[in-house]
C-alpha cells in the first residue's frame, strides 16, 4: 500500500506543555518572533531570558482536540499520519527510572483513534524534543548520557505498541544537528570552549543511539521498519565553473554523511580527512563500530521544501535566499515563497533520483509543503496556491517514480496550520485544515477546511498510484 498522508510534530501541535506531567522540550524554550533565531543560535547567552510568548506551549492544542483532528484526517481521505511522540511527555527531565503514564495514556488514545479509521501510523520519537533538563545540565547530546535516556525512551514504546506501530522514525531530519546545534541535538555551543569538536561529539551520540534504537526495534518485532531522515534538497553548483561543482558536492556531503552512517553503516572518508583537516577528532570504539555496521536502517525518509544553490566566488556580493535554515545562493530559474523559501518540484525528481542511486533503499517523503498567509473569508479559505504547489511536487514524485525510484510514499506538511519551527508563527500556514489562531495564540481554534483540503481529498480518491 502506498502511504498517502500527512505529518505533524508533537511541539508544533499538541501545546499542553506542562500537562499532565509533561517536562519542558528544548522548543519549549524557544519565543515567538526574531528573538527565536538569537535563542537559535545562543541558547547559553538567552537561557534565563523570559519572553512574552513561547508558541510551543499551547500550539494548536491537539492535545485536547486530537479527536476532531482526527476525525477530520479521516474525511480527507488519508491512509497514514505521521506524528511525533513529545520525548519530555514521556520522561519529563529524560532520566526518570519510570515512564509518565498520563503521558503515554494520551498516546494510546491518539492511537485508539487511529486504528478507528484504519489510519496507518508513522512516529517520530525525537522531532526537536529533546528534555530541556539534558540540554541545561549536560550540554544536550555531546554528553553520552543522552543516548542511554533516549534507549530507554525508546524501550518504552517500542514495547508499549509493539505490534500497533510498524514505521518508526528515531529523529527528525537528523543533519540539522549540524546547522542548528540547539534544535537537533540540544547543544549550547555558546557556552563552550570547543564547539566544533563537541558537535562532532553530539553527532556521534545521535548515530550511535540511532543504530541502537534500530537494534531494539528489530529485536523486539521482525516486522518493524525503521527510517532515518533528512531534510534533503539537492545543491546545485552556481555555474559549470567546476570549482562550484566541487563546492556543491561538499555541501550536500553534509547531509549524506548521516544516512552514509545510517544505511552504509561506516564514517565515510570525505568525512573523516575533513575531520583530520579541521583538527578535530572521533573515536569510535570498535564495539561502536559493530553496532553503527550491523543496525542500519530500514528506509529513508525525507523532508524536502527545496533545492539549494551555491558558488565557490566569494568575492561579489551573492544574492541569498532564506530556505530551510541551510543558506543558499537565488537561483534565477526559481520562485520564492513568502518567507524566501525556492519552489523546485522538480528538485524533489533530482533529489529522489539522487538519493535512490546511492543508498538503494526504498524513500519515504515524510514532509513537503508550502508556507503561506491564508485568508478567511466566508469560512472558506482559497488556496488554490497551495494546490499548484503539491500538484507540481506530487506529479515530479511520479516521474521519479516511473524513474525507476522506489518511494513508499508522500507525506505532506502538514494537516493543519501549527506553529513554524523556523519563526514560531502560526501565520506561516501549511496545513489543509485552517485554525483560527493567531500568532500570539489569540482566536476560536476552530478548525476550517481549506480549498486544498477538498483538492487532496478528490486526489486521493482517483489517484492511480495505490
Ligand atoms: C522541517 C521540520 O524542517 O520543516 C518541521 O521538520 C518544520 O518541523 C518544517 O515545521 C517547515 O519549516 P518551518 O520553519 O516553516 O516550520
Amino acid at each position: 500500500m502506498f502511504l498517502w498522508g500527512t505529518s505533524i510534530s508533537a511541539n508544533q501541535a499538541e501545546g499542553a506543555y506542562l500537562e499532565d506531567g509533561k517536562g519542558e522540550s528544548i522548543t519549549d524554550r524557544l519565543p515567538l518572533g526574531k528573538e527565536r533565531f538569537q535563542v537559535m543560535n545562543e541558547p547559553g547567552r538567552w537561557a534565563k531570558k523570559k519572553f512574552d510568548n513561547y508558541p510551543s506551549h499551547k500550539a494548536i492544542d491537539f492535545y485536547h482536540h486530537y479527536k476532531e483532528d482526527i476525525a477530520l484526517l479521516a474525511e480527507l481521505g488519508i491512509n497514514s499520519f505521521r506524528f511525533s511522540i513529545s520525548w519530555p511527555r514521556i520522561y519529563p527531565t529524560g532520566l526518570e527510572k519510570e515512564p509518565n503514564e498520563a503521558g503515554l495514556l494520551f498516546y494510546d488514545k491518539v492511537l485508539d483513534e487511529l486504528e478507528k479509521y484504519q489510519i496507518t501510523p508513522i512516529v517520530t520519537l525525537n522531532h526537536f524534543d529533546t528534555p530541556y533538563h539534558l540540554a541545561e545540565n549536560y550540554g544536550g547530546w555531546a554528553h553520552p548520557i543522552c543516548i542511554e535516556a533516549f534507549e530507554t525512551y525508546a524501550k518504552t514504546l517500542l514495547t508499549r505498541y509493539d505490534g500497533r506501530i510498524r514505521y518508526w522514525i528515531p529523529c527528525n531530519e537528523i543533519n540539522m544537528a549540524q546547522h542548528i546545534p540547539y534544535v537537533g541535538a540540544g547543544l549550547m555551543l555558546d557556552r563552550e570552549k570547543n564547539p566544533e569538536q563537541l558537535k562532532i561529539q553530539a553527532i556521534h551520540h545521535l548515530l550511535l543511539a540511532h543504530a541502537s534504537v534500530t537494534k531494539l526495534a528489530h529485536e523486539i518485532n521482525s516486522e518493524n521498519q525503521i527510517g532515518c531522515m533528512i531534510a534533503a534538497g539537492n545543491t546545485y553548483a552556481k555555474t559549470a565553473n567546476p570549482e562550484d561543482v566541487m563546492l556543491a558536492i561538499e555541501k550536500d556531503r553534509e547531509s549524506y554523511l548521516f544516512p552514509d552512517v545510517q544505511i552504509r553503516g561506516n564514517y565515510p572518508a570525505y568525512f573523516l580527512s575533513e575531520l583530520k583537516r579541521k583538527g578535530l577528532s572521533l573515536t569510535v570504539s570498535d564495539q561502536e563500530q559493530a553496532l553503527l555496521s550491523e543496525h542500519t536502517c530500514d528506509f529513508l525518509a525525507i523532508s524536502y521544501y527545496n533545492s539549494r544553490m551555491c558558488s565557490a566566488d566569494c568575492s561579489k556580493n551573492q544574492d541569498l535566499s532564506s530556505g530551510n535554515v541551510f543558506a543558499t545562493l537565488k537561483n534565477k530559474y526559481l520562485e520564492e515563497t513568502e518567507w524566501g523559501w525556492q519552489i523546485d518540484p522538480i528538485g524533489l525528481r533530482i533529489t529522489l533520483n539522487t538519493l535512490a542511486d546511492r543508498y538503494q533503499k526504498p524513500i519515504m517523503i515524510v514532509e513537503n509543503g508550502l508556507g503561506a498567509k491564508d485568508r478567511l473569508t466566508d469560512n472558506q479559505i482559497k488556496d488554490d496556491y497551495r494546490i499548484y504547489f503539491l500538484q507540481a511536487h506530487i506529479s515530479e514524485m511520479e516521474k521519479a517514480i516511473a524513474d525507476g525510484v522506489d518511494v513508499l510514499g508522500y507525506l505532506s506538511w502538514s494537516a493543519f496550520d501549527l506553529i513554524s519551527a523556523s519563526t514560531g508563527q502560526l501565520s506561516k500556514r501549511y496545513g489543509f485544515i485552517y485554525i483560527d489562531q493567531d500568532d500570539t495564540g489569540n482566536g476560536s481554534g476552530r478548525r476550517f477546511r481549506k480549498d486544498s483540503f477538498f483538492w487532496y481529498q478528490n486526489f486521493l480518491k482517483h489517484t492511480d498510484i495505490q
